[in-house]
């Protein structure tokens, strides 16, 4: 019948232009800010291999680690503009962005471990603050772990006393820089890319980083006390354009999701295993000093720190900081 044939005929023109959407050439650029040697480095290099191999070379990713292409400053303008395809910013760098949700993730001690960050993150409350982003024109594609931040400086922190006057490089987050004036010290926010030069030059004084990233920024050098505060949680969200992501055919996009859901999770299986690793490198580091709070120190910064936690907590909205409480168990 003509109704068949027409019926027939739409079908060939869709299959026609998958299969022409599928021979196009895809150029996807990811840049980030840290080393190779971490969660997320590692965690691109996987998602790039997966691509590779499963595309047949026709959808090609180009990584820009260590801010080479773009940095704090500017990397989420640039997705908007089209200049890169994918990001990974840590959560704390989505508040300010317009997203001020995840600034629940910074708040202090919020997490004791990894698996309870997981219980967020990889739920239903993960899913919702995906899907936030795209009030701000990002698509979130998922979660991935680093850590949890200790802090450097010249001198040992064991107590809220030694913070004092200190001037401390901090995210772009509101919780962050609140976090160091409730310890009497000075934040100053710095892109990651110019944290070195700052501690190295003495813009800063100290900084708060996960271990993978305090080793591969060769933080060591510069700072030769390191305290185990534990005090804070160091993650990402991976996020694309809404536009990117429309124009990949429904193939293409298939293989890209798959492919990151599978580096995701090799960047979370290998996030706590490089934060071991860094430890023990930084324990035979000669110029560097590691040192554990006792009880009573860590219930100080604790307290000095709760005030932080229960006013943003207020901020970030009662519900959502329910529903993250609920999940941690
Ligand atoms: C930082 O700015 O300290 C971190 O967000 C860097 C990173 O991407 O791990």
């Amino acid at each position: 019948s003509m109704r068949r044939r027409m019926l027939l005929g739409a079908a060939c023109a869709v299959v026609g232009s998958a299969a022409l959407a599928d021979a196009q050439p895809v150029l996807l650029r990811f840049s980030h800010v840290v080393a190779p040697d971490t969660p997320k480095g590692q965690m691109a290099l996987r998602f790039q291999a997966l691509v590779h191999e499963r595309g047949g070379g026709r959808i090609r990713v180009e990584l820009y680690p260590d801010s080479q292409l773009w940095g704090d400053d500017d990397e989420m303008e640039a997705l908007r503009l089209g200049a890169v395809e994918m990001l990974a910013p840590s959560l704390s760098k989505f508040g300010m962005a317009g997203v001020p949700e995840f600034e629940v993730f910074d708040l202090p001690y919020l997490f004791a471990d990894l698996a309870q960050v997981r219980r967020v993150t990889q739920g239903a409350v993960g899913r919702g603050l995906l899907e936030r982003l795209a009030r701000q024109q990002m698509r979130g594609l998922g979660f991935l772990d680093n850590g949890f931040k200790q802090m450097s400086a010249r001198r040992a922190l064991r107590t809220p006393d030694y913070y004092r006057g200190l001037r401390v490089r901090v995210q772009a987050s509101r919780v962050l820089g609140e976090q160091m004036r409730a310890l009497g010290a000075q934040p100053v926010v710095l892109p990651f890319g110019e944290t070195q030069r700052a501690l190295a030059s003495g813009v800063v004084d100290a900084a708060e980083n996960p271990l993978s990233n305090f080793l591969t920024q060769g933080l060591a050098a510069l700072q030769p006390h390191l305290t185990l505060t534990q005090h804070g949680y160091l993650g990402y969200a991976l996020v694309t354009h809404p536009r990117f992501w429309a124009s990949l055919s429904r193939n293409d996009r298939a293989l890209v999701d798959e492919a990151l859901d599978e580096a995701l999770a090799h960047g979370n299986r290998l996030a706590e295993a490089l934060d071991r690793q860094a430890m023990a490198t930084l324990r035979q580091t000669p110029s560097l000093q590691v040192h554990a709070l006792g009880a009573a120190e860590r219930e100080a910064l604790r307290h000095h720190l709760r005030p932080v936690a229960d006013g943003f907590g207020r901020s970030v909205g009662a519900g959502l900081l329910r529903d993250v409480q609920r999940a941690v168990g």
